[in-house]
């Protein structure tokens, strides 16, 4: 007991390293559909142990920590499991938006300390600036995703707050520059925040719904920046670690999507989707609608199937029904493959975890730049409640608002079945013309129904 007592330091510390390595192997195991429940697990189990941790070096009332940490555990868990599969993404939003706020709450009280030194100065400016963008253009971004903010880029309002994100970093960088001249005083401190805020709001705000997702894992990026910065502050060697790690990883997965989109980091942030359209073009011909009986004659009679789901397979949890499908077309002797978009549905792998869960198995998985080249040979593209992921304006149409996104080419099939309830368009909000090619037939309904429908064919 008593060398616990004399050592106690040591073994925080190495407590700390242990909830590191705890973090670090957590992240790599989500990279991996099997071990990724796992890595949720030991990453969640990091969190508890550095933040038990911290708490006992802070020596405060046990109670107050227990009920901190149970009321916590209960609203966590309370909307985890209400939220629905469609609505994480906001989710993610909003819980980015609350690390943002957590760190610009701990700035706040360190600058409330009085610092005299120019570093320490740096590092509260910083952390308040990113923690404060990152929180309050979460909130804008949770927004934009639940569509309860529809604010156009031409809008006076995105203007003057876009105007206001521009100060706030002008702002940053001349209190940066003169940190170590000039004692932060409370009203240069309260124009920072101010500043702050309102630029969070005028740097998510003029960015299109169809960026959002590179927007969210950019916020997510930053909370983990700010995280750590905060780490500095506080000289805590964990939040250095997990911060990094929320930092590095989520920018290396917002570089990854906007690969995905074909854009450039800037122009998803600074031109973006959000831009008018100068599309002009008219939709011709005819759209040739299809019902479940014809449908099935093709499909029974054809030797390979690209099944491509989008958001609307979501919508409709049809997943399960789906791979019945494809289970009774392989049994027919079909050669059936599932194309998955990497920005199809509402967040990063969407289509990969509605697939697992309805084991379908990886290796039948194909991405675009696989199944493009010899898209002309499948005989049936089953498109599933997708549409941007598949709207050829992407590649044909210079002034389209998608130009550039790769897109899965299913109109260069020989037949396609689009699946969807009506002709509205998708997430960006673009007409699709593939619902008006020769070889495309519409398959009215939900995509639950219709895929039922063409199961129940299959049985009789
Ligand atoms: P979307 O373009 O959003 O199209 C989904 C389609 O599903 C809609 O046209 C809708 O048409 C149909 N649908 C909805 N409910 C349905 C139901 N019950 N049964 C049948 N169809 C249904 O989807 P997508 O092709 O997957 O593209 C994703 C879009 O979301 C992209 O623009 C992407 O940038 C954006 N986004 C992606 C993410 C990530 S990370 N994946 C996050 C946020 C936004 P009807 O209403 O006519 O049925």
């Amino acid at each position: 007991m008593k060398y616990l007592i004399e050592n106690f330091s040591l073994i925080q510390n190495s407590l700390y390293i242990f909830a590191s390595i705890l973090f670090i192997t957590g992240i790599k195991m989500l990279g991996k559909e099997e071990t990724a429940v796992k890595g949720n697990f030991l990453s969640s189990l990091a969190m508890f142990l550095a933040v038990s941790i911290t708490l006992t070096k802070m020596n405060l009332d046990i109670k107050i920590v227990l009920t901190g940490i149970c009321m916590g555990a209960l609203i966590g868990s309370l909307i985890a499991i209400r939220v629905k599969m469609t609505s994480i993404p906001e989710m993610v939003a909003l819980f980015n938006g609350f690390g943002g706020l957590a760190t610009f709450f701990i700035a706040w009280s360190e600058f409330n300390t009085s610092p005299v030194d120019t570093f320490p100065i740096i590092l509260i400016t910083l952390t308040l600036y990113i923690g404060g963008v990152t929180f309050s253009g979460s909130i804008i971004a949770y927004g934009k995703l639940s569509e309860k903010i529809t604010l156009k880029k031409t809008s006076i309002f995105t203007k003057i707050f876009t105007t206001i994100f521009y100060i706030s970093l002008l702002y940053l960088i001349y209190a940066l520059i003169f940190a170590n001249i000039f004692s932060p005083s409370f009203d240069y401190f309260l124009v920072l925040i101010i500043l702050t805020l309102l630029g969070g709001i005028g740097f998510v705000i003029p960015i299109g719904g169809g960026d959002m997702p590179v927007v969210i894992s950019l916020l997510n990026s930053l909370s983990g920046i700010a995280a750590s910065i905060a780490g500095l502050l506080l000289e805590n060697n964990v939040l250095i670690v997990a911060g990094s790690l929320v930092g590095a990883s989520g920018l290396i997965l917002t570089i990854i999507m906007a690969k995905a989109m074909n854009r450039s980091i800037g122009n998803i942030l600074f031109v973006g989707y959000a831009s008018p359209s100068k599309s002009k073009s008219k939709q011709t011909g005819d759209v040739k609608p299809i019902n479940v009986s014809d449908a099935f004659l093709i499909i029974e009679n054809s030797s390979s199937v690209l099944i491509v789901p989008g958001y609307g397979m979501a919508v409709a949890q049809a997943q399960h029904v789906v791979k019945e499908l494809g289970d009774l077309l392989e049994q027919n002797g079909t050669d059936v493959k599932y194309g998955i978009h990497p920005v199809a549905g509402r967040m990063p792998g969407h289509m990969n975890v509605l697939l697992a869960e309805a084991n379908v198995p990886y290796d039948v998985l194909v991405e675009p730049d696989d199944v493009n080249p010899t898209m002309d040979s499948v005989d049936v593209a089953i498109v599933i409640g997708a549409n941007d992921v598949v709207n050829p304006s992407a590649t044909e149409e210079p002034g389209s608002p998608i130009y550039g996104m790769p897109i899965i080419n299913v109109h260069n099939a020989r037949t396609v079945f689009v699946l969807k309830r009506s002709m509205s368009s998708g997430f960006a909000g673009v007409q699709n013309p593939l619902f008006f090619k020769d070889n495309t037939r519409m398959l009215f309904g939900d995509a639950k129904e219709s895929i039922g429908g063409l199961v129940s064919e299959f049985k009789e």
